[in-house]
């Protein structure tokens, strides 16, 4: 499973890119309202830290608009992914990119039936939201399981992205029910680095490597 940062922070995408698991972005407006500046400029920022897809969300609501803001979008850099919000409008829109070979990450997306015609609208990638279904007390997690059969039953090309995590368990639960990619806060991924008894046993290992060798210095003197 390809693991997304869901982010327009650049000092957190580079982080992630550090540690070697960055496998592409996803933004939008939220996201973007929380750093602010020219959206246009960090998406390129973005796409010089990552080569892989780095999703840029429209706002637009009717086919036009959403056009040409995927247009200019898709400009900026090849790794661009447009995303359009699921919707009649949105159908329509993601099934002009597909004819002018620009990517779509289809988003807003809370049931399988709704994934299945994004897939055949033509978007490359379904963002099913799993943390705000489960917010509302249904398991988004059946979302997730529901599209991949389809996508795998009828061998769609397509890839279903498991976006609205709120935890590390999301994650291993994602990959579990064969999501393609994950998009996660930088706190998820933090989480997932984490562990208690990796912090405890690296404590352990530095005082028994001391005492050792005070030992061994002590010895030699
Ligand atoms: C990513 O593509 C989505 O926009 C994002 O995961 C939504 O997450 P939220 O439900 O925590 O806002």
């Amino acid at each position: 499973m390809k693991l997304f940062l869901d982010t327009a922070d650049i000092e957190e995408i580079r982080t992630v890119a550090r540690w070697g698991v960055l496998d592409g972005v996803t933004t939008n407006p939220t996201l973007y309202a929380k750093v602010g500046g020219s959206y246009e400029s960090i998406l390129t920022e973005i796409c010089h830290i990552t080569s892989g897809p780095v999703s840029a969300e429209v706002v637009a609501e009717d086919v036009e608009g959403m056009l040409k803001e995927g247009r200019a979008f898709a400009k900026l850099a090849p790794n661009i992914v447009v995303k359009v919000p699921m919707s009649e409008t949105g159908l329509e829109a993601i099934s002009r990119f597909a004819d002018e070979g620009i990517k779509t990450n289809c988003t807003l997306i809370f049931s399988a039936n709704q994934g299945l015609l994004a897939a055949k609208a033509g978007a490359s990638l379904l963002s099913p939201f799993v943390g705000r279904l489960d917010d509302i007390n249904q398991d988004g997690m059946d979302v997730i399981r529901e599209l991949v059969s389809i996508v795998e039953l009828h061998g769609i090309e397509t890839e279903v992205l498991a976006a609205s995590i709120r935890g590390p368990r999301d994650v291993t639960d994602a990959a579990l029910a064969g999501a393609h990619v994950a998009t996660l806060p930088f706190k998820v991924i933090q989480q997932m680095v984490r562990h208690p008894l990796t912090d405890k046993g690296i404590v352990q290992f530095q005082k028994d490597w001391a005492a050792a060798r005070a030992a061994a210095s002590g010895a030699s003197a």
